[in-house]
């Protein structure tokens, strides 16, 4: 019934003001309004606020919120958490305990030091052997670049490609971290951070914060003549560190989070408009599309290729430009994504609106894949 948004990007503002930024731009979405005593549960969805280092960050949301009495608990589960703080807020309005909830995503990533982020960062991912190796997390996926371009014999020409395509529907998004197109050249010959994957390939480090309001879904008319159903929610997880995986080019919690969100929403992958996908670095974006169903092993990158992928493609991806543009304050981006969604099926989403979007995808992960959540939505 209601999304709120901040800006992404490096900000002044403190994480407080940013969640009490996303929360009332929520609350003021709400077409007839809402009253915030009205809320039953909220759910935070959060790494750590930066050099805040709040830990107990849950009763921060209560406060700035301004519902202080609320029930509200912090959901961390690397850069998924937004996904599974739905998740959450979903499984509370179906268990009947509350009829309405309040689901807010916040980072504050930039004022900490490289070094201090690269170890945070790092204990989302395996701490045991990865990190104990010196490898970061764009070294992880560099890794899973090479192996994929390899075992398929794809030109690396294509990962820049989805770096150009997602900075031009970030160039379209007033949220957007990067709101500028970048060109292919550029994006490939920008600086390498961990082979074969460029500065163009990777999501930068943001601040920002997002929120959303669902209710019941026979209380919706209550608040709005539009609005957008959850239709289903999956998750899964997988082993902890790539390593120990039989195959690095294939997220088994993206495969048992999209099972479970289609077989939840009863629905078949030909009546989705468009996905949202977690392309924290470019090669993630064709592990999605082929994780979830939407492309053969080795067929996402052709796919890309042809243009079908572009925002007037057929299966338009990431039309608000992406983690690699939007940006990634990692609790946040899951909760945006669903903020994307609630706009084009609303046909709210301005410049970059998808003609006719009437159900969307969205995909979150954690860490280099070791959890995930889909989350399906449906215009009203
Ligand atoms: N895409 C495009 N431009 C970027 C960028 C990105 N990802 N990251 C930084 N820049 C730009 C900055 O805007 C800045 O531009 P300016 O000189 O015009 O102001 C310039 O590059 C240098 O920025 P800086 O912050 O000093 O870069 P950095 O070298 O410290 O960091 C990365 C670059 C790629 C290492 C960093 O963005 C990163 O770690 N990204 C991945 C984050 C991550 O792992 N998240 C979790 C994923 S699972």
């Amino acid at each position: 019934m209601g999304a709120g948004h901040t800006r992404f990007g490096a900000l002044e503002a403190g994480p407080r003001d940013l969640i009490r930024g996303a929360v009332d731009a929520a609350f003021a979405s709400v077409d007839k309004g809402a009253d915030r005593v009205e809320v039953g549960e909220a759910y935070l969805a959060t790494l750590g606020f930066g050099g805040w280092q709040i830990g107990h960050s849950a009763a921060v949301l209560a406060e700035e919120a301004g519902m202080t009495g609320v029930p509200t608990t912090r959901v961390e589960n690397a850069c998924a958490s937004g996904g599974f703080a739905i998740r959450a807020a979903v499984d509370a309005i179906v268990s009947g305990r509350t009829d309405l909830v309040l689901v807010a995503g916040l980072e504050k990533m930039t004022d900490v030091t490289s070094a201090r982020r690269r170890y945070w960062l790092g204990v989302s991912g395996d701490t045991e052997w990865e990190r104990a190796a010196g490898v970061t997390f764009a070294g992880v996926y560099g890794l899973i670049a090479s192996r994929y371009l390899a075992e398929h014999r794809v030109d690396p020409a294509v990962l820049a490609e989805i770096a150009v395509k997602n900075h031009e529907n970030g160039a379209l998004n007033p949220y957007a971290h990067f709101q500028k197109r970048i060109r292919l050249e550029e994006a490939q010959g920008a600086p390498r951070v961990a082979d074969p994957l460029g500065l163009l390939d990777c999501c930068p480090v943001s601040d920002g914060a997002a929120a959303l309001l669902l209710c019941a879904p026979d209380a919706a008319r209550r608040y709005t003549d539009a609005p957008v159903y959850v239709d289903g929610v999956g998750a899964g997880s997988d082993r902890l560190a790539i390593q120990e995986r039989p195959d690095i080019t294939r997220f088994g919690a993206t495969r048992w989070a999209v099972d479970g969100a289609l077989r939840s929403a009863k629905v078949e992958r030909s009546e989705i408009s468009f996905l949202e996908v977690h392309d924290c670095f470019t090669i993630a974006e064709l592990l999605a599309l082929e994780d979830l169903g939407f492309a053969e092993p080795g067929e996402a990158a052709r796919l890309t290729h042809e243009g079908a992928t572009r925002r007037t493609g057929r299966l338009p991806v990431n039309p608000d430009g992406g983690l690699k543009a939007k940006g990634h304050p990692m609790g946040a981006t899951g909760v945006s994504q669903a903020h994307e969604a609630f706009l084009q099926l609303r046909s709210a989403a301005g410049a970059r609106q998808i003609p006719g979007a009437s159900r969307a995808l969205t995909h979150n992960v954690g860490g280099a894949g070791a959890t995930a959540t889909v989350t399906i939505f449906s215009a009203g």
